[in-house]
Formats: structure tokens, C-alpha cells, sequence
């Protein structure tokens, strides 16, 4: 996993990461931290494993890492974060060693994370998608009375 080490470690993630942890400090709803990010991670190996698709880990664990750390142009800037976030792709990917196929490969499903769209999509583009909505623990949550997800996207129960 030493390219997945190397984009945690890299100087504009770092950057981008503490500036998100900054902002979302006293943020009520769910975060977007590294527990997040892990948990997706997981989450989405699970799917590729239940689902057999030949996806690997490294690229798995890179989306993960990557698919909400746009937040932070969208809280400064309203740049959409799955936009900011396949734009850090292009710069920070191909430092860590991810080749370009890999790279539009993480972009694609990066992009189309915010949206359910089974008609269109196969598992693979529903892979993110299901693994970020599944690692919220909303069954424990004190804020699910006032969360604008609707009752189909939250977790009221244990099941992953
Ligand atoms: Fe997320």
C-alpha cells in the first residue's frame, strides 16, 4: 500500500486535509475525516469482493482517499467537491505513482459518487457511491432528526 501511504503523506493532502479538519471543527453533522476515508475504504472492498470485481486495493483505498477532500474548495471556494476532488487527482496521483489509466479510472468514480443512478451505472460506478452512504452510523446518531438525507440513504440498521 505504498502508493495509499504516499498520498496521505503528500504535501498539498496534508494541506488540504488539515484546512477540511479546520473548517468542519465544530461541524454537527458527519465529518470528513480519516475515519471516513478508512471506512469508505473498507467499505468498498467488501462491494468489489461481494460483487467480484478485479479492481485493486491500491485503487480502492486512493478513491477513498480522495473522493471528499474536495470539501475544502467547496467551503472556500463553492467549488462541487467531487469537481475539486478529481482536479487533485490530476496533481496529486501521478506524484504518488498511479498511472494515468488508474488516475481517470479514480476521477470516474470520484465524479459520479453523488449521484444513485442504477439504470445507467454498473457495480463499479455504484461502488463508491454505496460504500460513503454505508459508513454512517446514522441508527446512533444524535443529529438524524435534523439531517436533510432522506430515509432510503441512512443506516437504520446495522448491516455492513
Ligand atoms: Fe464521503
Amino acid at each position: 500500500m505504498k502508493r495509499v501511504n504516499s498520498i496521505y503523506r503528500h504535501p498539498l493532502y496534508q494541506k488540504k486535509y488539515n484546512t477540511l479538519q479546520k473548517a468542519e471543527e465544530h461541524r454537527r453533522f458527519c465529518n470528513h475525516t480519516l475515519e471516513h476515508f478508512l471506512d469508505v475504504a473498507r467499505l468498498m472492498y467488501i462491494y468489489s469482493m461481494e460483487h467480484e470485481l478485479s479492481i485493486s486495493k491500491e485503487v480502492i483505498y486512493a478513491t477513498a482517499f480522495m473522493h471528499d477532500i474536495g470539501r475544502i474548495d467547496q467551503i472556500e471556494k463553492n467549488i462541487p467537491h467531487e469537481k475539486a476532488g478529481a482536479a487533485l487527482c490530476d496533481i496529486i496521483l501521478p506524484d504518488c505513482g498511479f498511472t494515468k489509466d488508474e488516475i481517470g479510472m479514480i476521477k470516474e468514480f470520484i465524479i459520479h459518487h453523488r449521484t444513485k443512478d442504477t439504470e445507467s451505472y454498473q457495480p463499479l460506478y455504484q461502488m463508491l457511491y454505496w460504500a460513503d452512504k454505508k459508513s454512517r452510523n446514522c441508527f446512533a446518531c444524535a443529529m438524524q432528526a435534523e439531517c436533510n438525507w432522506n430515509k432510503e440513504k441512512m443506516n437504520l440498521e446495522i448491516d455492513y
